[in-house]
């Protein structure tokens, strides 16, 4: 049995920027469209529409046409949806509600409906769900919530469609233990208290603060020993967080939100005066990024401030790709440390600064670069000689194990008897070598990103005199791999 989403298709689009007669000219919600990417992860989608009765602007022709085009504008996105067919209608006019249809939709679908949601911005539909037994999350948007849905049963209330799928998204945390949301509610609160914690992210566990607090912040540098040169990268969950950092959200900065948030994207743009100047290190400029992993979207929407994050490892070091590596860096140095497992994606986010329409490459990683430049067209690359402002991610030696690291073809250092291997698939010989980790038996990029931390960190415990590590294809994560094996090379 799989569980739906049913969504009233209002909330998807924005209406008052809309021109129904010309239906290429729909604007759709950026709130609906990262919210509808993270609800289809563990959902199936349907769309349904209301004819119109007074209170709306458009005709049933127009509402039909706008049923017909959402599931392609949809679909650019990476989002799929299905629409909900209607009742019988009269006279071309459907009386009833399509969640009338719901139970049979299940049946067809083998859809749990006790573990959907209806979703819509109408008091109606939510109490059409409850009937037939489906939760539903009421979007109330900028309005006070109206006191009736106190009363409601079963009925959780959100801002918009990213809210919504956050919310839904907290009903299924506990695969990260059954302890997890009482974890994150105490993390939430230690954020708001100043404090710093620990938090999984799918890229790797970032050391989290409020980005508000410049007191809170100044911690995260004294526990990382991290130069206060450095800016950190701010988390969001929200939209509305990003329009209070920034002053400009250029177009191509859209785009990418727009197509890789939640995701390993960060995105680098003028900063607003609310942005202490610890966190951008004095620059004018402020790093942000939705994370994609449950557990630090419900911390950061329940902490109710972006949070500001490097990586959660000592400056300088590999960064950390499971909780036991956060706590043999940082152990007890910090108030929290959330465990939600091993990070899927294991590097750092691609960083892509957007200013005045020029598109620059700062650090490669988690988003591939060539899906990058299919959307936003070429992306500058960062020379050596245009490296100011400093961004220490570009610190020459970075991301090392305290083991000497050599690339494959180099020269060992002296008397170098113990040595590891970094092997990207099973190598050919391994007969010099004590330890070998192999990063993935098939050639696999992605499994290769996933496994680099935590094979460093592996073969970094061993007391090796050298460890050898083996360049990958310069593709996809491969740029990423790559620039942290090079780094990690240099002295
Ligand atoms: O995946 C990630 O990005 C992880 C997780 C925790 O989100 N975070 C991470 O943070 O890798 P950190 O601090 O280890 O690396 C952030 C990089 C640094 O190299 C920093 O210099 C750069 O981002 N950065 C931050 N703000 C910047 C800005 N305004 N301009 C240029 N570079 C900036
Ligand atoms: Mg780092």
């Amino acid at each position: 049995m799989e569980r739906a989403v049913f969504l009233f298709q209002d909330i998807i689009w924005v209406r008052d920027r809309i021109h129904l007669h010309n239906v290429s000219g729909i604007a759709l919600s950026p709130e609906a469209i990262l919210g509808l990417r993270v609800l289809q992860k563990s959902h199936k989608m349907f769309v349904f529409a209301n004819h119109p009765d007074e209170a709306h602007e458009e005709t049933v022709a127009e509402v039909e046409r706008l049923q017909e085009q959402l599931p392609n504008l949809l679909a650019r996105y990476g989002v799929c949806v299905q629409r909900l067919p209607h009742p019988a209608t009269e006279n071309g006019l459907c009386l009833e509600s399509p969640l009338s249809l719901l139970s049979k939709i299940a049946e067809e679908h083998r859809i749990d409906l006790s573990n959907s949601l209806v979703i819509s911005n109408r008091l109606s539909d939510v109490e059409c769900a409850a009937e037939v037994g489906v939760p539903g999350i009421y979007i109330v948007g900028e309005r006070e919530p109206q006191p009736q849905l106190v009363q409601l049963p079963n009925c959780l209330i959100a801002t918009d469609i990213l809210d919504a799928a956050l919310l839904a998204m907290e009903r299924h945390l506990s695969r990260y233990g059954e302890q997890i949301l009482v974890d994150v509610e105490r993390a939430a609160m230690i954020l708001k208290d100043g404090g710093v914690v620990a938090f999984p992210t799918e890229t790797v566990y970032g050391l989290g603060a409020n980005a508000l607090d410049p007191i809170a912040v100044a911690r995260i540098f004294e526990i990382k020993g991290r130069p206060r040169f450095d800016p950190l990268i701010v988390h969001v969950a929200a939209l509305h967080q990003v329009q209070n950092l920034v002053t400009e959200l250029p177009e191509p900065a859209q785009a990418l939100m727009g197509s890789f948030w939640p995701g390993p994207l960060t995105l680098v743009l003028p900063k607003s005066d609310r942005v202490p100047e610890i966190v951008t290190a004095g620059l004018p400029t402020v790093a942000v990024r939705m994370p994609d992993h449950p557990v630090a979207l419900t911390l950061i929407r329940r902490a109710g401030v972006p949070i500001a994050a490097p990586s959660a490892n000592r400056f300088g070091r590999v960064s950390p790709t499971t909780a036991e590596h956060v706590h043999q860096q940082l152990g007890s140095a910090v108030d929290l440390i959330l465990d939600g497992g091993r990070c899927p994606i294991g590097v750092e986010s691609t960083i892509i600064s957007v200013l005045e329409d020029t598109v620059t490459l700062l650090r490669p990683g988690g988003t591939p670069l060539e899906e990058v430049e299919r959307l936003v067209g070429p992306v500058q690359r960062r020379t050596q000689a245009s490296a100011a402002p400093l961004a220490p991610g570009q610190l020459a030696h970075h991301y090392a194990p305290q083991t000497p690291l050599v690339l494959k073809g180099q020269e060992l250092p002296e008397r170098a008897l113990r040595r590891g291997l970094l092997s990207f698939t099973v190598p050919a010989s391994a007969e010099d070598f004590v330890a070998v980790e192999v990063l993935s038996k098939t050639g696999d990029l992605r499994e290769a990103a996933a496994n680099l931390f935590a094979a460093l960190h592996r073969l970094d415990a061993m007391h090796l005199d050298v460890i050898v590590a083996e360049l990958v294809p310069e593709v996809d994560l491969g740029l990423a791999i790559n620039d942290r094996l090079r780094r990690a090379a240099r002295k």
